[in-house]
């Protein structure tokens, strides 16, 4: 979602902002724009559409300048044009803005009948107007911050610079903002994600909520001041230094980073189980030997909610634990019963996903401890965590995700093994191994996922069918599918296909039944129902099977065995493989799809 960069230091500040907003393009947007203090003024440059265009008109300009903040801008109020994107500015201020002000509409009102003007339909530009306002009563800038972020409500960032210093300010609430500080070169640095300052900001603040940053370049040094609410000096902030690497932002051989990090994920399993099970990880697991908690609440967003289904079903079959699954959005707002004891369990890639937050939140609320299942270590989740089982995916740059999901279910798995005391079982450690070969052949034979894909990309609607613990691989499958593909696609209880949606099916419908060795026959019962009815149909299922090679359109053949618990991951596989290739073969943007954004940080 939207993304924010800012410079103050001797050097120019337009290439690390566009390099940084560069880095930041794969989490979705629809305009961008920079604001730079040239001989004093505040100029402004947006554009909407890609952040190439906003490129474009820069290189026809060549500015240069020591102070400015840059942005990509993912709607939510107002249209994409370039009057609505990012920076808003006036003669003193210039500010971006990632998140809702929620009563952004009752002020703007009071702001105009008090006679100040709006350029933009933006809840942004509101922040812009109070600022202002504030800042002509008191001509102090930190009070005016203070007030413009206390008289708003909603979670935010914001990053503000201002005609008159070369200073750059921020703030948030519940949204990601770090600070970035490069001693040597006499630099500080604002971002949304510090993966935007690799490579130029060696250290990094992580503020927490509602504390002021004031970066300030003197002749000699570079410093970072923090100030709580009331201007008191703050110090409710951590640092670390910023250990990620760029790797992450080439796609090597591979045309997609979609496709890379598919590719990815025999190495990283194999990573993840060594990690947990003989290195530094045994000990953050070795804890939970015995855990029993009297209600699991398992919640998260999109992929990561799917993660959760099928970890829900580790803990109920490994571990006899109850728990339930909720999309976040859901929870936070379904006033749910929370008692002592019971446990949080919150499942994020990002760590930054506003209504997982708002969960974790409530839960730390009424009193319970909050674990985490997250990719990134140091963003919000994780920092307002009790427990984290981080996922060691590296950075997922693909929208879509992939390897978050097999490494999000493979860390629940070890979770519930954990408890269960089997790390030891020589089995475990085979299992996973056995996984990541399978997954491995998988990839080195994906022509013939390819060749399915060829002969049903054109059909109007896909339906996936699934029992039991594919059933959640079926939504998540189908969720693949329409988020890159731009496509009708539904997941299904296998079982539940006669209760409605049989309706849809004739021969412009694919059903994509995963047939597992559990409950084979009725699931094969399932897809007969479908072939009665003239639906397409193709099969991921157990090798050599001739039943299914009879029934099936197309036959997808995995090997089930010796996955008895672990197979679920190897079918999804198979299926991002399905929806890559669906997709790539309607020519959509694969890694960048339309209207989707990678974190999304409102709600
Ligand atoms: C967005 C992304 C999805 C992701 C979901 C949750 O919708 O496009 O790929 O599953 O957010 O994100 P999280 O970072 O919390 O896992």
């Amino acid at each position: 979602m939207c993304g924010i960069v800012g410079y103050s230091g001797p050097g120019n500040s337009v290439g690390p902002i566009i390099e940084g907003l560069s880095r930041l393009e794969y989490r979705g947007y629809d305009s961008a724009g920079i604001c730079l203090k040239i001989d004093n003024q505040l100029q402004i440059i947006k554009k909407e559409g890609k952040l190439d265009n906003l490129k474009f008109l820069i290189e026809e300009q060549k500015p240069f300048s020591h102070t400015g903040i840059g942005h990509t801008r993912w709607a939510t109020h107002g249209a994409v044009t370039s009057d609505n994107a990012h920076p808003h500015g006036n003669e003193l201020f210039a500010v971006v803005h990632n998140g809702i002000i929620e009563n952004a509409s009752s002020l703007k009102k009071e702001l105009q009948s008090e006679g100040f003007q709006f350029k933009s339909q933006t809840d942004s530009e509101v922040f812009l107007v109070l600022l202002t306002k504030f800042f002509k009563q008191s001509n102090d800038v930190l009070k005016s911050i203070s007030k413009a972020f206390s008289t708003i409500t909603g979670n935010s960032a914001f990053v503000i610079i201002e005609k008159a210093s070369d200073k750059l300010y921020c703030l948030k609430r519940s949204a990601p903002l770090v600070v970035g500080e490069n001693k040597e070169k006499r630099e500080a640095f604002v971002s949304s994600d510090p993966f935007a300052l690799v490579g130029f900001a060696p250290r990094i603040y992580f503020p927490q909520d509602e504390v002021i940053c004031e970066s300030v370049i003197s002749p000699v040094e570079v410093k970072i001041n923090f100030y709580e609410l009331d201007l008191s000096p703050s110090n409710r902030y951590k640092f670390q230094t910023n250990a990620m690497t760029l790797d992450a932002t080439t796609k090597g051989p591979y045309e997609h980073f979609m496709l890379k990090e598919i590719h990815e994920q025999p190495k990283l399993i194999n990573k993840l189980a060594a990690y947990y099970i003989k290195n530094e990880g045994r000990k953050i697991l070795d804890d939970l030997r015995n855990f029993e908690a009297p209600f699991w609440h398992l919640t998260a967003c999109g992929t990561a909610w799917h993660a959760g289904l099928v970890i829900k079903n580790f803990f109920e079959q490994i571990n006899r634990q109850r728990s339930s699954v909720e999309i976040a959005s859901e929870f936070r707002y379904k006033n749910p019963i929370i008692k002592k004891e019971e446990v949080g369990l919150f499942i994020s890639q990002s760590g930054e996903t506003a209504d997982t937050l708002a969960c974790q939140e409530l839960c730390a609320q009424k009193g319970i401890s909050s674990f985490s299942i997250v990719n990134v270590e140091g963003s919000t989740l994780f920092r307002n965590s009790n427990k984290n089982f981080l996922i060691h995916a590296g950075v997922e740059i693909g929208v879509a995700s992939t390897k978050a999901f097999t490494l999000q279910v493979l860390t629940g798995y070890l979770m519930s093994r954990a408890m269960e005391g089997s790390l030891d079982d020589a089995d475990l450690f085979k299992e996973i191994q056995l996984l990541s070969t399978r997954i491995e052949e998988l990839c080195a034979g994906g022509d013939k996922i390819k060749e399915v894909a060829e002969k049903i990309y054109y059909n109007k609607g896909f339906i996936f069918t699934g029992r039991g613990k594919y059933f959640p691989i079926s939504l998540e499958g189908a969720l693949k599918l329409k988020e890159i593909a731009y496509v009708h696609a539904e997941g299904y209880a296998a079982g539940e296909l006669k209760h409605g949606p049989i309706a849809l099916i004739d021969e412009d419908i694919v059903n994509i039944a995963i047939v597992g060795p559990e409950l084979f026959e009725k699931t094969v019962s399932n897809v007969e129902e479908v072939k009665a009815r003239r639906g397409k149909i193709v099969v991921i299922g157990p090798r050599n099977s001739e039943e299914l090679r009879h029934l099936s359109d197309f036959y997808i053949e995995l090997d089930f065995e010796g996955l008895p618990n672990l197979s679920p991951l190897l079918v999804n596989v198979a299926l991002q493989f399905l929806a890559y290739h669906i997709a790539f073969l309607k020519g959509t943007d694969i890694d960048k799809p339309r209207n989707l954004a990678k974190s999304v940080t409102v709600e």
